[in-house]
Parts: structure tokens; C-alpha cells; sequence
């Protein structure tokens, strides 16, 4: 059983990437048997999607670019979650999380292969109220067209997802809330995923 994090921010290695480090070891936490792995799109080169039709024919996409090899990290039978992690720009996700969205568009033409896997979604914003509840609504709704089952930060905190600040004068280790959801987004995605797929 693995969980994939994906880290949207163009920025590698920064506030985005932290939180869902920190997200990912409250997975192996909850459940420790949970393999995890973590890619930053920022070490990937891949435009949004042409809508040229090829994947409604094969398993196949018509650019060849850095998403193939997240095609291969998704396409793995041991799949059991997907936790998207991206900066709040402008009150929404960046232009990376909407490309890494729309060329997922492979998986759902393919025999909805993301179907009953658990998604769980942090927003990492510059300010407290940036609009990370809203950028974690636009990501959950990719997840339920692709008929994951989608899940919030779970109890205590138990809203939409992980919600960071990252100017914090501490930066993000300072944010002991946002942290909190990040945690609880994390156990909450590893105890869906096993029960579902344990
Ligand atoms: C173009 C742009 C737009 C932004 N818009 C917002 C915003 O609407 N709300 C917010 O809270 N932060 C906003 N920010 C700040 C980023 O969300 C914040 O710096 C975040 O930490 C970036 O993630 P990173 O450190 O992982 O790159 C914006 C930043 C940029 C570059």
C-alpha cells in the first residue's frame, strides 16, 4: 500500500514541500506499514493538457514530457492515496496543481484508476485567510470527478484539509494550527486507505 504526496509549488523545498513532509510522516505514524513517497513538481518540465483525445484511446498521452514518469509513480497497483499539497496563489491552487489536475485526465479515461483511493489536500497560503479553504475545494473536486474518496483533516481540528500560513514569523514550523490539520489530514488519509485497501 503506498500514499503519493504531491507538492505543487514551483518553489522546491519550501513551505509546500515542508507541510507535506509533515503530513506524510503523520501517515507512516497512524500506519506504519503505509509506504510513502513524495514528488515536487518543481523537479518535473510538463504544460497542461491539449485535449488532442489521445488517452481516450489508449494509455497513452501525446506529450512526451516529465509527467510520464508521474504517470508510471501513479499507475502502481499499490495506490492507495493521493494527498495534493499546493501554495494558494490569487485564492486558488498555482498553475502547476491545475496542469498535475488536467493531465490526470489519463487516469479517469483509462478505467477511473484513482476510483476508492483516499485524497486529502493541503493549502499553503502567505497570509492565515489567503484562501486555503477555497483552493482545497477546487482541488477536491478533480478528486471527486475521479471517484476518490475524499477526506478532511479528521478530529479534533476536522474541517477541509490542511490549511497552512507560511509567513509566520517562525515560518511554517510556527504554525502550530495549520500544522495540527496537516497531522490530522495525514492519520485521517492512512486509516481510510487501510481500511479500504489495508
Ligand atoms: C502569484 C502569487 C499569488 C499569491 N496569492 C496568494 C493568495 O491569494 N493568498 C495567500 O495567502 N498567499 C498568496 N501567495 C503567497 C504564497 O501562497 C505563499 O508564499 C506560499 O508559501 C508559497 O508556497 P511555497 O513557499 O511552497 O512556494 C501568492 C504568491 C504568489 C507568488
Amino acid at each position: 500500500m503506498k500514499i503519493v504526496g504531491i507538492a505543487c509549488s514551483p518553489r522546491k523545498g519550501k513551505a509546500t514541500a515542508h507541510a507535506l513532509k509533515e503530513c506524510l510522516k503523520a501517515v507512516q505514524t497512524a500506519v506504519p506499514s503505509i509506504q510513502i513517497e513524495m514528488l515536487e513538481l518543481a523537479d518535473f518540465e510538463f504544460n497542461g493538457c491539449l485535449a488532442c483525445g489521445k488517452c481516450m484511446k489508449e494509455f497513452k498521452c501525446s506529450q512526451e514530457d516529465d509527467f510520464n514518469r508521474i504517470i508510471t509513480s501513479l499507475d502502481d497497483p499499490a495506490l492507495a492515496g493521493i494527498i495534493v499539497a499546493t501554495p494558494v496563489y490569487f485564492g486558488t491552487m498555482t498553475s502547476q496543481c491545475k496542469a498535475f489536475l488536467d493531465r490526470c485526465v489519463i487516469f479517469r479515461r483509462n478505467g477511473f484508476r484513482f476510483q476508492n483511493k483516499v485524497g486529502g489536500v493541503i493549502a499553503v497560503g502567505g497570509v492565515r485567510n489567503g484562501g486555503q479553504e477555497l483552493t482545497i475545494q477546487a482541488v477536491h473536486a478533480a478528486m471527486l470527478i475521479w471517484d476518490m474518496v475524499v477526506v478532511g483533516d479528521g478530529r479534533p481540528t476536522s474541517h477541509f484539509g490542511g490549511t497552512v500560513w507560511s509567513s509566520h514569523p517562525d515560518e511554517v514550523a510556527g504554525d502550530t494550527f495549520g500544522l495540527q490539520t496537516v497531522h490530522n489530514l495525514g492519520k485521517r488519509v492512512a486509516e481510510l486507505a487501510f481500511k479500504l485497501h489495508g
